[in-house]
């Protein structure tokens, strides 16, 4: 389950100008393309540019966001992270069908999503999410962000976002960059819980919970923006994406999980230095 080292180099990429990029570990590592460096912090390495300006209004919100998503993950990790014997996490994972190489974007800080329960013995995970600190987990976790993946284009057979997608600012260009990673015929599998309007929350009465702060663009403590299942389709529309299988799971009167399988089917173009007479870009068939 665990990608090695040598393996690891050979998919990594500085997140900014997408140069390859090796890392060691216990070591900070240097883009040997843009100069950019990215620490080492006691575990794994923190491939999260530190010239990225995050100083506008939704960047603060979405700070604020994410420290009360990690008191919610301390405090109920159960209702709050894939983790335990829980059944959509089970049907997720087999409608995945995970096999070979694997990102999970924003899988979360826990040692082993629940997801990644049914896979084949050829599976490798590798995990990338802004919260990981010092890597106690049971694969490869990586601290980074879905709008700046460290990896080359077509490496990944899938590309996961388990509950993930509503997190993030920018779900296209996060879609966008999970499209480059992808390799051709690969697929991208989503999980999206709706909610919808006047739900009660599943952690309302919890002295932590009422002492969460909603930022003001927010539309609750945890997500700026839910998804709704009306919003996907242009996203998925936006980042150049077709829908190849839906799969709808009713959870109670306001909650449905839904499932979404993007098989991406054209090789995206080169992120760098682009050939002066490109080859046609050939018809595929998955
Ligand atoms: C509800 S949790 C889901 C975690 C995990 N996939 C699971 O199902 O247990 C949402 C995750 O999205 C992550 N996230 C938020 N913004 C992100 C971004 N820009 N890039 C990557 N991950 C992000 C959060 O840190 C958090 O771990
Ligand atoms: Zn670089």
């Amino acid at each position: 389950m665990r990608l090695s080292l040598q393996d690891l180099n050979a998919i990594t990429a500085c997140p900014l100008c997408k140069a390859p990029m090796s890392v060691t570990e216990g070591q900070d590592a240097t883009c040997h393309g843009c100069g950019e460096t990215y620490r080492w912090c006691a575990g794994t390495w923190d491939l999260i540019p530190s010239s990225i300006r995050r100083t506008s209004i939704l960047w603060t919100s979405w700070d604020q966001l994410q420290a009360n998503g990690v008191v919610s993950y301390e405090q109920d990790p159960e209702r709050n992270l894939a983790v335990g014997d829980r059944e959509d996490c089970a049907l997720f994972s087999r409608f995945c069908g995970f096999d070979g190489l694997v990102l999970d974007v924003g899988c979360g800080p826990q040692a082993c999503p629940a997801y990644f329960r049914f896979r084949s013995d050829r599976t490798r995970f590798v995990g990338i999410d802004p919260l990981i600190r010092a890597s106690g987990s049971q694969y490869l976790q990586i601290r980074a962000l879905s709008e700046f993946l460290p990896f080359r284009d077509h490496t990944f057979d899938h590309v996961v976002f388990a509950t993930s997608l509503d997190h993030i600012i920018e779900p296209v260009a996060a879609l966008r960059e999970a499209r480059r990673v992808c390799r051709t015929c690969g697929e991208i599998d989503i999980w999206n819980g709706e909610k919808r309007k006047g739900a009660p929350p599943t952690v309302a009465g919890h002295e932590w919970y009422e002492r969460l702060e909603k930022p003001l663009s927010a539309e609750d403590v945890f997500h700026l923006r839910r998804l709704r299942s009306t919003d996907v389709n242009v996203i998925f529309a936006e980042a150049g994406l077709g829908l190849a299988e839906e799969q709808v799971r009713r959870v109670d009167e306001y909650r449905t999980n839904f499932f979404y399988r993007l098989r991406v089917l054209e090789p995206p173009r080169p992120t760098r230095r682009p050939p002066e007479n490109p080859p046609e870009t050939p018809t595929l068939s998955c």
